[in-house]
């Protein structure tokens, strides 16, 4: 089966690598035909080209695997490979969570599929598992530590006792977060896989901008010193549940119990869990990024593709996300605590708190009209 790769960087590279060395007779039915480059520079396969129509207009590419990054013209160009009735692969979670609903129906329309099992929990077979959970169940919840780069930051700051800034600083030295580090610590990286995982998991598609979001970029030694003290280790979940008419979906540091298995998984691994009725919670741990670990999850869809075994052709409907029904009790550190009489439960410093058990969407709207630039909120495990 030939396709067209779009990319030849970190996971582009590691996909050329994987199926030009061809270890299984499975990987050997692959053959890697074109691949987009932007620079002269990069040209130094022969099968590199600069121009995305050489793989668009080249009917003997069945499929395209997208490994460039960005929204454009990621997008456009995956838009127009399902238009010319080819199958997709993509790691890009930011552009797939972002144009879910219009690459969905194109891929309907040409009867053709979209296959993101490596935008989410990188080489972790997550989607493969969801899949595989859906032949027998219905998937009522998932919770995950999606994010290596801020696991790794709060896992140093954790065992340490140091700052943000310093680990940040760290992970970025180690390559683990990039230069603009926004994406990962604001925890925008972690609400495009929470989407993603949902599509997955509950056949839903929602508004990204809907899933509350909390980030670490203003966690401080004193946050930590507080759930140390109280028998708690800090990790940013992303979760997401199905409640019939409406998903509930949020991002947000939790302070979980020490004897909860994802508190203890260490520096830039990732965890995720499904749980359902008769299967009960299922957990993977591994790699959530690196090249070969992602481009690993990228050949093996298009293996699925090969053997036409993705089961991606569920209808998806539109569910509105609703955090009414996630209820819980906030850590809360904030210059403006005299603003939120209304929900504390009890003071434990000059600035911190712990609020009353409460809706989720409760807690959102207290912190958003508090407006403090430095505030930092976690969830407290029951
Ligand atoms: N790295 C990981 O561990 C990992 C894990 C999971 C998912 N992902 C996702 O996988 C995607 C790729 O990540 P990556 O780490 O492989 O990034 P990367 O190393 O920057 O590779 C992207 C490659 O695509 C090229 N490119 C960008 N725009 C292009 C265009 N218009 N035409 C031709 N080539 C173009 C880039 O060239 P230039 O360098 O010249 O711009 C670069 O060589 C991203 O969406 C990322 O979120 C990555």
């Amino acid at each position: 089966m030939k396709i067209g790769l779009l990319g030849h960087g970190v996971v582009g590279g590691g996909v050329r690598a994987i199926i030009d060395e061809g270890a299984t007779w499975e990987v050997r039915e692959l053959e890697i035909a074109k691949i987009l480059v932007k620079d002269e520079s990069e040209m130094v396969d022969p099968r590199t080209t600069l121009h995305a129509e050489d793989i668009l207009n080249d009917p003997s590419i069945e499929v395209v695997a997208e490994c460039m990054g960005g929204l454009e013209p990621a997008h456009t160009l995956l838009k127009k490979a399902l238009q010319k009735g080819k199958h997709v692969v993509t790691s890009n979670k930011k552009m797939l969570a972002t144009y879910c609903e219009d690459l969905f129906e194109t891929a309907r329309e040409n009867g053709v599929t979209v296959h993101y099992e490596a935008s989410c929990g990188g080489g972790i077979p997550w989607m493969a598992s969801l899949d595989r959970t859906r032949r027998v169940d219905d998937i009522d919840s998932f919770r995950g530590i999606f994010n290596g780069t801020t696991n790794y930051i709060l896992s140093r700051m954790y065992s340490e006792g140091t700052d943000f800034e310093e680990m940040l600083k760290e992970a970025q030295e180690l390559g683990y977060a990039e230069r603009d580090p926004s994406d990962d610590i604001d925890g925008h990286d972690v609400r495009y896989k929470v989407s993603l995982s949902c599509v997955k998991a509950f056949d839903t598609l929602q508004n990204i901008q809907d899933i509350v979001t909390y980030g670490i970029r203003n966690i401080r030694k004193e946050d930590l010193d507080w759930a140390k003290a109280n028998g708690y280790a800090c990790k940013l979940i992303g979760t997401g549940a199905y409640r019939g008419d409406f998903i509930s979906a949020c991002v947000i540091p939790m302070f979980l119990k020490k004897d909860d298995v994802f508190a203890n998984i260490p520096l830039n691994f990732n965890a995720i869990e499904s749980r359902s009725k008769t299967l009960g919670p299922a957990t993977f741990v591994g790699q959530g990024a690196g090249s070969l670990p992602t481009a690993h999850a990228v050949v093996q869809n298009l293996i699925d593709i090969w053997k036409n075994q993705d089961p991606e052709i569920n209808d998806k409907s539109i569910r509105p996300i609703d955090n009414t029904l996630h209820t819980g009790v906030f850590y809360i550190r904030t210059k403006k605590i005299a603003l939120f009489a209304d929900i504390m439960d009890r003071r434990i410093s000059e600035d911190a708190f712990l609020t009353r058990k409460i809706s989720l969407v409760q807690a959102d709207m207290a912190v958003k009209s508090a407006v403090d630039d430095t505030l930092f909120i976690a969830e407290v495990a029951e």
